[in-house]
């Protein structure tokens, strides 16, 4: 892990700032606990009427959860990674992309599965903010994404085929 880590930090940065930290929960346990206190915290959102608009969608995931542990939030990953920049970098969101980019392809490359997880970002970024605290994430960070990961469950023969891309190509 910490190997995969080293090849992502070689990375370039806005400014070249490198104010990036790398918060790695690879202990299965400890991501269980921290399931449980996300799913705590949304509960009260959701129990106090104070859900943002447009974020309906947790009520059911909450559901699912509740009824029979089916896990949208996290999809079930042993592991984690939160890649977060400091604020007044000139460039934390893209800094935290190119990262967790790099990580996605090497992880991959060595047979390991990733989820680019938005729930869980949004969830530890906007509506429970003291996982923030929990996860020891500085409160001057701009926490870019969160990304599962581990041994894959499933080995799919092949690809989908998304079509073509589209190219504006200017002559
Ligand atoms: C920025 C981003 C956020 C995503 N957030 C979630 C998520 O919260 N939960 C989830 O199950 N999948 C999430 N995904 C996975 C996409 O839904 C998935 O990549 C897409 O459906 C294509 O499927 P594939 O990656 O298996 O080809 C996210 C993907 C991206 C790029």
């Amino acid at each position: 892990m910490s190997r995969l880590i080293l090849w992502v930090i070689g990375r370039p940065s806005g400014h070249n700032d490198r104010g990036l930290l790398y918060t790695l929960v690879d202990d299965k346990g400890v991501l269980y606990d921290l399931r449980d206190e996300a799913f705590a915290g949304l509960e009260k959102l959701i129990e106090a009427g104070k859900l943002p608009s447009g974020m309906e969608m947790f009520i059911d995931i909450m559901d699912a959860w509740k009824e029979n542990g089916t896990d949208i939030l996290f999809r079930k990953a042993p592991h984690l990674l939160i890649v977060s920049a400091l604020e007044e970098s000139a460039a934390p969101m893209q800094d935290c992309i190119i990262a967790l980019s790099t990580f996605e392809l090497y992880a991959r490359s060595r047979g390991i599965a990733t989820i680019w997880n938005g729930l869980a970002t949004l969830t530890i970024s906007q509506l429970v903010p003291s996982l923030q605290k929990r996860l020891g994430i500085p409160e001057d960070h701009t926490i870019g994404y969160a990304m599962g990961f581990g041994i894959p469950a499933i080995r799919y023969e092949r690809t989908i085929n998304r079509g073509a891309p589209k190219v504006n190509r200017v002559r």
